[in-house]
């Protein structure tokens, strides 16, 4: 993995969370990182000082030693970027995006023939390396890139192949999904205050315990249901409080939400679509 050079287009939040990842695994050197943005010199300064990587403006990298470059500017940028990657771009080198709603075969299709590219889809939890991300392969990707990026990707957490025909309920679960969980852990906090719990304690105790049952479901071989049957006593505080639960929505308004912003992915991924093909 010595030789291989990776290059950030986009220094912002995204690319930051990325780059902590991948310098903290350990499995790439600082030497072996490269981000790049327009012109905003400080944020390169700070990155630069940040992380030990090299940082320069787009206008400054030299194109022909990188194996992997990484697309980390907003979706509206998209088109430029590609417009100035395509000369230099060679048919072995790695193109991956993170941007939201970007296809496969939209950068296929504004880059040279057969050039490879790979959509994934990381969360906010990247920054503590706890991502769960999303890989989609184009068409011409070779396996050993489809490994590289897996071996990226693991780098800020957890990463899986998918069809990209399932990024959007992908989106739906794990894009959107923390935000499910910490409304879940306000409204346990709140529950835990008006019951004579200091707050900021309610609030951790609600995160560990969200934590603890992530994990036991990570380790265990078991489904949720049956980790939930086997601590729920019958006419116990548990069966008591599914109870509640479920005469109020229950975990059947955790699966609106997903199929909700699985759909509001969907509409924003055929808006970007639309204004795409009017600019052609
Ligand atoms: N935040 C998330 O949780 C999340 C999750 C999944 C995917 N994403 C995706 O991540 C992408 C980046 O989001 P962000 O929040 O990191 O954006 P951001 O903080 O606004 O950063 C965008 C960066 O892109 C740079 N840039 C723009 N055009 C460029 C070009 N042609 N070449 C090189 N650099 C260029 C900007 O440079 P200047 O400052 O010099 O203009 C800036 O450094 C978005 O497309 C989003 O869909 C984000």
């Amino acid at each position: 993995m010595t030789k291989q050079r990776v290059a950030f287009l986009g220094a912002g939040n995204m690319a930051e969370a990325m780059i902590s990842g991948i310098v903290e695994s350990g499995k790439f050197s600082p030497e072996q990182i490269i981000a790049t943005n327009r012109n905003n010199q400080e944020r390169l300064n700070t990155i630069k000082k940040k992380y030990g990587i090299e940082a320069v403006t787009k206008d400054q990298l030299d194109f022909s030693n990188i194996t992997v470059f990484i697309l980390a500017m907003k979706p509206k940028d998209v088109e430029s970027a590609l417009a100035d990657l395509k000369d230099h771009l060679k048919p072995d080198q790695l193109l991956i995006s993170v941007l939201a709603g970007i296809s496969t075969s939209y950068m296929e299709e504004n880059l040279n023939e057969r050039q490879q590219v790979i959509r994934v889809m990381p969360n906010t939890s990247s920054m503590l390396g706890e991502s769960a991300t999303a890989i989609c392969p184009g068409q011409h990707v070779s396996m050993d890139h489809v490994l590289l990026t897996k071996e990226l990707m693991k780098c800020i957490g957890e990463a899986y192949l998918i069809d990209e025909s399932q990024m959007d309920i992908f989106t739906g679960i794990a894009g959107s999904g923390p935000a499910y969980f910490y409304n879940l852990m306000e409204h346990m906090e709140q529950a835990g205050y008006e019951g004579g719990l200091d707050r900021e304690l309610a609030r951790k105790i609600g995160a560990q315990t969200i934590r603890g049952a992530a994990q036991m479901m990570l380790e265990q071989e078991e489904t949720p249901a049956q980790l939930r049957k086997k601590v729920t006593s019958p006419n116990g505080t548990t069966a008591a409080g599914l109870e509640a639960l479920a005469e109020n929505g229950g975990g059947k308004a955790i699966a609106e939400a997903v199929k909700g912003a699985a759909s509001r992915s969907k509409e924003l991924r055929e808006e970007l679509e639309k204004v795409f093909a009017e600019q052609k």
